[in-house]
């Protein structure tokens, strides 16, 4: 398949865009703000250390469930079945489908087609590749798997939201506001999800027969058209997340308390 800017019967244009806006300006956000984050996150993974606070039991997401014999035992919720060695994460049982659901999301294929495969970079501009074959053949035909990825991201959300539970038994800090802001705030990143829209409310004939159907598509219609701002506002909640917890669990300072 040649690219559609190619084809036969296009206007004979020799420009490369007639674009003169500023249109390379939402790719390099995108390639700067996905990839500092997954630097980061990279680095948080394989450090192995500063994931658990012992006196208010928070758990950073990117260690959650803590699975492997390297684990804190108070930490470790559903057991240390897994080899401590350093290449496989503490939380391995998670993070490879959190990974597969954030890849394959309608919104961040958008994003990464664009930004880093330049395919294309933008509307009215022309591909970065002489040939396009969509997601027709391998490997990009795995995109298809989002729909199950979506199970384990649902169940991944009910896991972190038992993690923040947990933590609020000690009491109320700073870390329980930002564990329940991120847990909403992933619920609310899942629920939105394309796929989860089509669980709701696809291939219903009358919306009048399913009347819980109906609400519920329609509640997660809401969501989805927020569905590209909820995807950039949970890489900042779970690296806040994160990063509170890592500062706690190394001692830079204290957790703000407002009840003991
Ligand atoms: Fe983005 Fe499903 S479409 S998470």
């Amino acid at each position: 398949m040649t690219s559609t800017a190619t084809r036969p019967g296009r206007a004979a244009i020799t420009a490369r865009t007639l674009r003169t806006d500023r249109w390379w300006l939402p790719p390099l956000i995108t390639v700067v703000g996905l990839g500092a984050w997954v630097t980061y996150a990279t680095v948080r993974v394989f450090l192995h250390d500063d994931y658990w606070v012992e006196a208010y039991h928070y758990l950073t997401p990117f260690y959650s469930p803590c699975v492997t014999e390297r684990c804190v035992e108070e930490a470790a919720h559903f057991g240390r079945f897994l080899p401590g060695w350093w290449i496989i994460p503490d939380a391995a049982m998670t993070l490879p489908f959190l990974l597969l659901f954030r890849l394959t999301c309608y919104y961040y294929r958008k994003a990464y087609y664009r930004a880093f495969w330049l395919s294309p970079p933008a509307c009215a501009v022309p591909d970065g590749h002489r040939r396009y074959t969509g997601e027709t053949r391998f490997p990009l035909i795995f995109q298809n798997v989002h729909r199950y990825a979506f199970y384990a991201a649902a169940i991944i959300s009910v896991i972190n939201t038992y993690d923040a539970a947990l933590a609020q038994a000690t009491g109320l800090g700073l870390g329980n506001v930002i564990l329940w802001v991120n847990v909403i705030m992933l619920w609310a990143y899942t629920l939105s999800c394309h796929s989860c829209r089509h669980i709701a409310g696809g291939r219903l004939k009358h919306f009048s027969k399913h009347p819980i159907r109906y609400r519920f598509w329609t509640f997660v219609s809401a969501l989805n058209v927020r569905h590209m701002q909820l995807a950039w506002i949970t890489l900042g909640t779970l690296a806040l997340t994160d990063f509170y917890i890592m500062a706690l669990a190394a001692g830079w300072f204290s957790d703000l308390r407002i009840i003991n």
